[in-house]
Order: structure tokens, then sequence, then C-alpha cells
């Protein structure tokens, strides 16, 4: 009896923790700029973010992070989407900041989006890796997810990895790992770069331009006071194998995500000689060694059905 109902108030205080951390967008961000042209939606559940001539728009989760898994679910500009770049990253302050990347490169009308991502640490970026995705990312709501723990920044997409920034401390190669992190998120108007190189502009005449999010979601550990508090069972969890906190790919999901890689890659800091022609000594994406055979093929859900 006793047993029970001890296993039932740990039932209901998860549950509860579970509650807390599915996000309201009125509860756990704020809009940091746009002058109203970034409007929280369905009662807290979705926001929508919008760009005109004038202006774009942005927010910011409430609480800062030091690690966790955070999900967000974004629906993007449709149509002609030229020049605008819609985007979620983590971030901190300052000359020697730490940031983790999602910028979604909008096209003209048929034309693919490009998924560029980055990692800064200590203030040094450059790292770019740029995708396509694999479906159009304007019809639905897709979820992009960035798990932070000490040994990796693994970058997901709908579940599927697509990439692993290890912690190459050891080598060297700074690690975020001790300055904690706000998520933003915005849409603005970037046509001098964006879209073919800057080539092709936004047509306003098209605009508002509006970018959904929805399924916020922060598995993590928030920084206040100058404690990080994790999420009660993380350490739990993480010593049965079941947590973000030391997730890192199994043979399947690196395989699922070397798929990824070498169908959707479209540039990649690590093999880009021209512009690191002493070679790239920072590559924390790369692998120490070839756990897997590279050439073995293999098939994401999505593919099949294409
Ligand atoms: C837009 O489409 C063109 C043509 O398919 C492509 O070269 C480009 O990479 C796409 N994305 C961006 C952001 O320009
Ligand atoms: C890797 O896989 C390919 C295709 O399955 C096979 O032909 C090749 O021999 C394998 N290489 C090694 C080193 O196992």
């Amino acid at each position: 009896m006793k047993t029970s109902s001890l296993l039932l108030a740990i039932a209901a205080a998860t549950c509860l923790a579970a509650v807390a951390r599915a996000g309201n967008f009125y509860q756990d961000t704020e809009m940091t700029w746009g002058d109203g042209r970034g409007k929280v939606v369905n009662a807290g559940r979705g926001l929508d973010l919008t760009l005109d001539r004038t202006s774009g728009s942005g927010f910011q989760s409430k609480s800062e992070y030091l690690f966790g898994k955070i999900d967000m679910q974004i629906k993007l500009v449709p149509g002609n989407s030229a020049g605008t770049v819609t985007t979620f990253y983590l971030s901190s302050h300052g000359d020697t900041h730490d940031e983790i990347d999602f910028e979604f490169l909008g096209n003209v009308t048929g034309e693919p989006y490009t998924l560029h991502t980055n990692v800064f640490t200590q203030g040094q970026g450059q790292r770019e890796q740029q995708f396509r995705l694999w479906f159009d990312p304007t019809r639905d709501f897709h979820t992009y997810s960035i798990v932070w723990n000490p040994q990796h920044v693994i970058f997901a997409v709908d579940g599927t990895p697509i990439r692993d920034f290890k912690n190459h401390e050891a080598r060297g190669v700074a690690f975020p790992r001790s300055q904690p992190m706000r998520l933003y998120a915005s849409l603005w108007n970037a046509d001098d770069w964006a879209t073919q190189g800057g080539r092709v502009k936004a047509d306003w005449s098209k605009a508002p331009f509006v970018a959904s999010f929805r399924g916020f979601s922060a598995d993590a550990c928030v920084w206040s006071d100058g404690r990080q508090q994790c999420p009660v069972g993380t350490m739990e969890a993480a010593a049965g194998g079941r947590s973000w906190w030391n997730q890192q790919l199994s043979d399947m999901s690196y395989r699922r995500m070397r798929w990824v890689q070498r169908k959707f890659m479209i540039y990649n800091y690590c093999e880009d000689a021209k512009r690191f022609p002493q070679g790239m000594i920072d590559r924390a994406d790369m692998d120490g060694s070839s756990r897997i055979n590279d050439s073995s093929s293999f098939q994401t859900p999505s593919e099949i059905g294409r």
C-alpha cells in the first residue's frame, strides 16, 4: 500500500514536470522586437512571426539553459519566401559567446529552402553545414531539435539527426559547456545575401510573410541565480541511459545521419579547402575513427515513398 502510493506520487510528479515543460508561449517566451508583428496564437500553443517591408519580428525564451533538449515545430513562410530568413537558435552573450544555430533561407516559389546550421564556441563560428530538406517545410509543421549535453550538440529534423558536433576539447577545440544560452527565434529580411547569393530579392507585394511556431519544449537545465537546475529525474534517466543528458548517436541513428549528409548536405566547412587552405584543424564534426562502414546504405522512412 505504501509502495503503491509512493509510486503514484512519483508518477504524479513526473507528469507535473512533463506538463510544465510542454511549452506555452505566453508563459515561456517573450516578444523581443517587431512592434506587434509577432503574435501568440491558439491560447499560447502557437506563435506567428511576420515580416513586412518595414520590419521582421522575434521572440526569446524567458529562461536561460545550460544543457538540454530543445524542440520546436516550425512551418516556414510558404510561396515566394525569397529574401526571408527564419531562425531558431541558442545563444549566450558577449564577444566570446557560444551559439547553436538553425537558419532557414527562403527561396522563390518551387525552389528549395536551405537549412543552414552553425556552432559558435568562445565567439568563433565558421562551422557552417548546409542542407536541403527532404520534404516541403512550408506545408506542415516539422520538428527541429537541438540536443545539447556535455559531449554532443546534435541537430535533428523530425527526430533524424543531421549533425553531431562533438566535444573535442581533448584536441583543443572549444565546446559550449559553461555559458548558459537563451533560445531565440526570428523572421527577418536578409535579401542582400540569403537567396541565391542575394541575387533574388524579397517580393514585398506578397508581404506580410508569416512563419509559424508551435510545440516548444525545453527539457533542459535552467540557469537561474548562478545555479543550474535540471528537471527532476534527469540524472536517474541518464543513469538508465534514457536521457538527453548523455545521449549520443546509436549505430542506427549514426547511419541515418550519414544518409542525410550524403544525400542532402550542400555545404560542409570540413571539406572547404578554398576557405581553409591550411586545413581545418577544428573539425569537431568529423569522426576520429570510421566506426561504421559508411558505404552501407540506409533509407529513412521519408525517402521510401518519394
Ligand atoms: C534556391 O534555389 C536555387 C535554385 O534551385 C538554389 O541554387 C539555391 O541554393 C536555393 N536556396 C537559396 C537559399 O538560395
Ligand atoms: C562496406 O560496405 C560495402 C557495401 O555494403 C562493401 O562492399 C564493403 O566491402 C564494406 N567495406 C568494409 C571495409 O567492410
